[in-house]
């Protein structure tokens, strides 16, 4: 992988490009109180994939009973255009998601488990040994099928009924997780605790299991860290990261989970340090104000409501006399 040369010590040798995993259609929509309608979610979807998106996770092919807001999966994936330069992507729990997934024509499903036993059996209703065997099982199928398989896993950092999770904890998940199929595995701050020293120590042990090539993050920002814990892994070699479009996201089984790392955010971050995406950020910012129509809310992205803001006021100047601008 090529590399850019930082000239602050500390950062080493990033990578010239790294590659943007957009989960808001997904993560935040499954925990938005307002359902968006299928053509709504289908607009959003554009908008993200016009901007220069390229991998979208598009929905859940979860029980429609634990959440509802994505009960329109295949609904979803009728109305969406497919090109093969964009891979979109949905959660698989079990080999029932996973058949919906292929009669839905997806070519990559992503499994998804947690590392503490609280989280395990509030969300999907398993153990960590059972959800360990029924990614398993999924991936397997899947695999066989031909399709891709993205393995999630959640409450790496801290769990909401358990604490902070001891990083051996997680080493012994992947452990047991890393010859299942995945092609990348992407390790989730759930609820956003995460700070950068333990970023470093996660990544660090994680990647002497699985190579630091297919491992992403995909951090909440709930107390603000997801950025300088993006960074941190950056500067150890991850070159994948998950993100929602504003900032919007949340687990409906996690309490206290707020949003995903803004893609606006990481976005402008990247490119400011030369780093490449292939995004483009003004069509992004629109994305974004498309998903706050959407939604109806000011959703949290602050480069989001920067951009907006910065906006609003070139337009409010344009609308004032001349002769008061010449005042001012
Ligand atoms: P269960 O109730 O134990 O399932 O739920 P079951 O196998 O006993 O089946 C019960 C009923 O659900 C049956 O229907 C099944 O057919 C149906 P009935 O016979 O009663 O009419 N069912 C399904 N229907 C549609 N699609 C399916 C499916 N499976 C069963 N795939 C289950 C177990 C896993 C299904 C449930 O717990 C579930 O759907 N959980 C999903 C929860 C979820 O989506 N949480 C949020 C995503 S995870 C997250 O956000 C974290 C992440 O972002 C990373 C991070 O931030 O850390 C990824
Ligand atoms: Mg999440």
């Amino acid at each position: 992988m090529a590399s850019v040369v930082s000239d602050v010590p500390f950062l080493g040798a990033l990578p010239k490009q790294v590659d943007v995993y957009e989960v808001g259609p997904r993560d935040g929509l499954q925990n938005e109180l307002r359902t968006l309608s299928t053509p709504d979610k289908a607009r959003l979807i554009a908008a993200l994939v016009g901007a220069g998106l390229r991998r979208v996770e598009v929905s859940s092919f979860v029980s429609p009973r634990w959440i509802p807001q994505l009960a329109d999966a295949e609904k979803l994936l009728g109305l969406l255009p497919r090109s093969p330069n964009v891979s979109f992507t949905a959660l698989v729990p079990n080999i029932k998601g996973l058949e919906r997934a292929q009669a839905a024509k997806l070519a990559e499903a992503a499994v998804f488990l947690s590392v503490t036993e609280s989280h395990s059996k509030k969300n999907i209703n398993k153990s960590v040994a059972e959800a360990v065997a029924a990614a398993r099982e999924v991936a397997q199928a899947a695999t066989e099928a031909g399709m891709r398989v993205r393995c999630y896993l959640s409450t790496v950092w801290g769990c909401p009924y358990e604490g902070l999770t001891p990083v051996q904890r997680v080493v012994d998940v992947v452990g047991q997780l890393k010859d299942i199929g995945f092609y990348q595995l992407s390790l989730g701050d759930t609820i956003g605790v995460g700070t950068p020293t333990q970023t470093a120590q996660i990544v660090r042990r994680v990647s002497e299991l699985v190579p630091l090539s297919q491992l992403a993050l995909h951090l909440h920002d709930t107390r603000g860290t997801a950025l300088a814990n993006a960074l941190v892994g950056l500067s150890l070699g991850i070159t994948t990261f998950d993100s929602s479009i504003g900032g919007l996201g949340g687990c409906p089984y996690a309490p206290g989970a707020a949003g995903n790392l803004a893609t606006e955010d990481l976005v402008f971050m990247l490119h400011g340090m030369g780093i490449e995406t292939g995004i483009d950020l003004p069509r992004l910012v629109e994305a974004g104000e498309l998903a706050q129509e959407l939604i109806g809310r000011k959703l949290p992205g602050k480069y989001l409501q920067a951009a907006l803001g910065e906006r609003e006021k070139q337009a409010s100047r344009a609308r004032e006399p001349a002769s008061s601008q010449k005042e001012a």
